[in-house]
């Protein structure tokens, strides 16, 4: 099959959408399709055409992603990416890959990252999961929450205008506080809220509500759906879903989740994307009533490991000499000097102390997967006795990275 790349032009949008509907399976309504072809205009796109049709897209976003330490490094966002279900297989999404990571790297992006639909799609081009998200699902009976702590804040019940205008401002402000979130585009937290006002999966429409500090600034918001079940012999039975639970404080996250657990009628709270090492889990007297399943969220592909690893802080001061293998087999090494206070980072001669190939350090970058365990799992080579250990406790990093959602 012959396949030609080309950028998506200003009026292909219809097309875009057109494809990427089909590749995943939907037939969006009509509003939905013209706020999806309004929102394909804000990305770069990419069309692939095999023998002059349009049977694969994939777009690029600027995002910004928080560090080790602080630090806020500009990516190249994948997104919208779609291949026709006639043409799967056959190599065009590869083709797609190739073009985005080209563009990328011009300009000057030192990694990639993703939110993969299916894990096996990413790893071959390079992609490793940085970061892990947890479902969790409460029994509210069983979480015995004990008496609640002296608060400075307040929670009050907001409508959807008002958490629209609140999001974006909140979400920068855990940016800055969390390894692992990247930034939302102002039209992307637009987008969480399309079908805040329809009924999904018999949950009602989304409710909010906001925690403010002793000062009244917003520095929670919550929002959520319902659905009851009227069973009168045993009492109501109602499922509360947490759509999306933002703080940038620790008394307005532990003043939302009480809020979702003392919800009058409701016996069952469940969450999805949640950080995997969620503070409120060990507030409650019980914790074993917190059940969370965890599962991958952001994939991070180095563009420019020098300029990545310079960027973060690390959990102990060492220094070691890394080679990286690229999925197609080249290699390069770099001198790593860094501790809680910086790092530095350059191409080396030197031999290497460990081996590792760009899709592991993708997956240790934000601190999460312990080099030590991809070691066992021989996904890590260590050339220098010990330089597994010593990599492992300079790559640690707590709190653990944490994605906060699709982009
Ligand atoms: C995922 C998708 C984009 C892949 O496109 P494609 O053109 O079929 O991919 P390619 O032919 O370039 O595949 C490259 C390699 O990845 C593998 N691969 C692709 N999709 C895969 C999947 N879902 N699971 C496992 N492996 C997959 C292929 O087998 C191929 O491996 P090979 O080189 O050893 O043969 C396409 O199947 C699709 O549109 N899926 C539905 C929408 C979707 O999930 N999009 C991704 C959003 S993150």
């Amino acid at each position: 099959m012959d396949v030609e790349i080309r950028r998506t032009a200003p009026g292909d949008a219809e097309d875009f959408v057109e494809v990427l509907s089909a590749a995943f399976g939907q037939r969006p309504s009509p509003d939905r399709f013209a706020a999806d072809v309004a929102d394909i205009a804000a990305v770069r796109g990419w069309h692939a055409l095999a023998d002059g049709r349009l049977v694969g897209v994939a777009g690029l976003l600027d995002l910004r992603l928080t560090l080790p330490g602080g630090s806020r490094l500009q990516i190249a966002g994948v997104t919208e990416v779609g291949v026709l279900p006639t043409h799967r297989r056959q190599g065009v999404l590869s083709r797609l890959m190739t073009a985005l990571l080209d563009d990328a790297r011009e300009r000057g992006d030192p990694a990639a990252g993703l939110i993969a639909s299916e894990a096996p799609i990413y790893g071959r081009f390079g992609f490793g999961a940085a970061d892990r998200v947890a479902r969790v699902e409460v029994e509210t009976g069983d979480a015995s929450l004990g008496e609640p702590p002296h608060e400075e804040g307040r929670l009050e019940i907001a409508d959807l205008a008002t958490a629209q205008a609140e999001l974006p401002g909140l979400h920068e402000r855990v940016c800055a506080v969390r390894n692992g979130m990247v930034s939302l585009p102002l039209f992307r937290s637009r987008r969480r809220y399309r079908d805040a006002e329809s009924e999904v999966g018999g949950f009602g429409a989304t409710r909010f509500t906001l925690h403010r500090d002793a000062a009244g600034a917003v520095d929670g918001l919550l929002g959520y759906r319902t659905k009851l079940d009227w069973t009168w012999s045993t009492g109501p039975r109602g499922d509360l879903q947490v759509e999306e639970l933002w703080a940038s404080t620790q008394e307005a996250e532990a003043s939302l989740w009480r809020f979702c657990l003392q919800h009058d009628l409701m016996r069952r709270v469940t969450a999805n994307w949640r950080p995997s090492d969620e503070a409120f889990a060990v507030r409650l007297a019980n914790p074993r009533a917190w059940r969370q399943t965890l599962s991958d969220g952001l994939w991070l592909r180095p563009l420019d490991p020098a300029a990545l690893l310079s960027a973060r802080r690390y959990g102990r001061e060492d220094g070691l000499v890394i080679e990286v293998y690229e999925p197609e087999g080249a290699a390069a090494r770099f001198r790593l000097e860094g501790g809680l206070e910086g790092a530095i980072c350059v191409p080396s001669s030197a031999s290497p102390d460990l081996s590792l190939g760009l899709a592991v350090l993708g997956s240790v970058c934000l601190g999460d997967a312990p080099l030590e365990r991809l070691h066992r799992a021989g996904k890590v080579e260590e050339v220098t006795p010990g330089a597994v250990a010593r990599a492992t406790a300079m790559f640690r990093w707590s709190p653990a990275p944490w994605s906060g959602g699709f982009f």
